[in-house]
């Protein structure tokens, strides 16, 4: 059996193990749906970053969207890195994780003023921002505080990630970035403002990329433009090369991310721009391949024209599937012998066409057999939700032979907790 992508999922006498622990005992003893994930896939993913910056000034801002669990921001932070945020929420979160104010980088084209006040009042490292618009916005907000916002422009360097559209970001048609032939301009306007001071520049052009060339493509736009934007008399500390490099959900080959930044250092330093500080926000590169998610199967349903396997998570739990038709290999916690084989759409209790989480999948399985689907460590708990009143699943970091809890199961209480039906009123 092939398991992509996962070099710490590992078969021993046919029972799937995460490092040193076996994954049914987890199943029965907590329940299911239950992602579980693995802390030394995590540190390994990082490893790779780590050492294509050797010897370079360069910090590594992980984007939480991407699973914003606080064991897991905490597993980062304490590795040195700093944290990409989109939201007050997540500001909040990467505080209670101990990063470093300096250190949290605030993206995102829609920051309110409430939230561009308390980045401000702990002194968050910079502010990415997107329109001319926000530009003013924050720096009336900066000047009220009596602070100076540390501001980059995220530009749109109009290259193409050759991704899943509604994950590629780059492009002159996407709401991201400011476009690139206005880029000068716009810095020339935030130079002018009293709040703000301009640090640096960025760019992120998609997520799961799994081809080099984007990368260097954009690098040559951005590198134009700090050119242009420093001869303009703009000091740029610092150049911000996002995120989105792939991961490997069905034999995918991205590029690991030691040898895309080999190779990324070597345009620039042969452009000059060796010795600036660089900065990267990667999210599902980190944790995408670190996790797993277990169900069991409910039912099975045969039919005339497909099978069911009916399995107790759903597209509130693991929405990739349903949003970006996203494959995640889904594989039997014990083998069977393969005697009652048969080809599933492997789907949720919700209800929707749309809940599957994948589709003719040939597997030997019955009723409370515990399935696995794989590569369920990035932007599947981030985006869970509680539709169908489904409470959300709980959530175990594995390390070694060393399982911990990380997040409970949800209640219904929990649910419940911020509504009033009215009749106390
Ligand atoms: N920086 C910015 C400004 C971003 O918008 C993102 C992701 C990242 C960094 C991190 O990108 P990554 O390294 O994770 O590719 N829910 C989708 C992915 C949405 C990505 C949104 N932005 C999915 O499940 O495929």
């Amino acid at each position: 059996m092939t398991l992509p992508g996962q070099p710490q999922l590992h078969l021993r006498d046919q029972s799937l193990y995460l490092e040193d622990v076996p994954l049914a005992p987890l199943a029965r003893e907590h329940g299911t749906p239950l992602f579980v994930y693995s802390e030394g896939a995590m540190l390994a993913a990082l490893a790779s970053y780590q050492r294509g910056f050797e010897g370079r000034d360069a910090l590594i801002c992980y984007a939480m969207k991407a699973n914003a669990n606080l064991a897991i921001l905490k597993l980062f932070v304490n590795a040195g890195c700093g944290l990409d945020i989109v939201s007050g929420g997540e500001l909040e979160r990467a505080l209670a994780a101990g990063a470093p104010p300096e250190r949290i980088i605030f993206s995102g084209v829609g920051k309110t003023r409430a939230e561009m006040t308390r980045a401000l009042e702990i002194g968050i490292g910079c502010f990415n921002v997107e329109s001319e618009a926000e530009l003013d916005v924050l720096s009336t907000v900066a000047t009220g505080l009596g602070r100076t916002a540390s501001v980059s422009i995220r530009v749109n360097p109009d290259v193409d990630a050759q991704t899943h559209p509604y994950i590629s970001t780059g492009l002159k048609g996407n709401k991201f970035g400011i476009a690139h032939d206005r880029a000068l301009d716009v810095y020339r306007h935030a130079a002018s403002l009293p709040g703000l001071k301009v640090v640096g520049i960025d760019c992120h052009i998609g997520s799961q990329i799994t081809q080099l060339s984007p990368y260097l493509d954009a690098m040559d736009r951005v590198l134009d433009l700090v050119n242009a934007i420093e001869d303009a008399g703009i000091p740029l500390h610092h150049i911000d090369f996002g995120g989105g490099l792939g991961i490997d959900y069905k034999g995918d080959t991205p590029p690991e991310a030691a040898t895309l930044w080999q190779q990324l250092f070597a345009k620039l330093d042969a452009r000059g721009y060796g010795d600036r500080r660089i900065v990267i926000e990667p999210g599902r590169s980190l944790v995408g391949n670190a996790g797993v998610c277990l169900t069991e199967v409910l039912y099975l349903k045969p039919g005339e024209a497909k099978n069911f396997a009916i399995v107790d998570a759903a597209m509130n739990d693991l929405p990739r599937p349903a949003m970006y038709e996203a494959f995640h290999q889904i594989v039997p916690l014990e083998a069977r012998d393969g005697r009652t084989a048969a080809t599933y759409d492997v789907v949720g209790p919700v209800c929707e066409s749309g809940d599957w989480l994948g589709r003719d999948r040939l597997l030997d399985v019955e009723p409370g057999d515990v399935l696995a689907v794989l590569s369920a460590g990035a932007y599947c708990m981030s985006m869970a939700s509680n539709y169908n009143s489904r409470p959300r699943a709980a959530e175990i970091l594995v390390s070694g032979n060393a399982a911990r809890v990380v997040r409970r199961r949800e209640t219904i209480e929990d649910q419940l907790r911020a509504e009033q039906d009215l009749s106390q009123a």
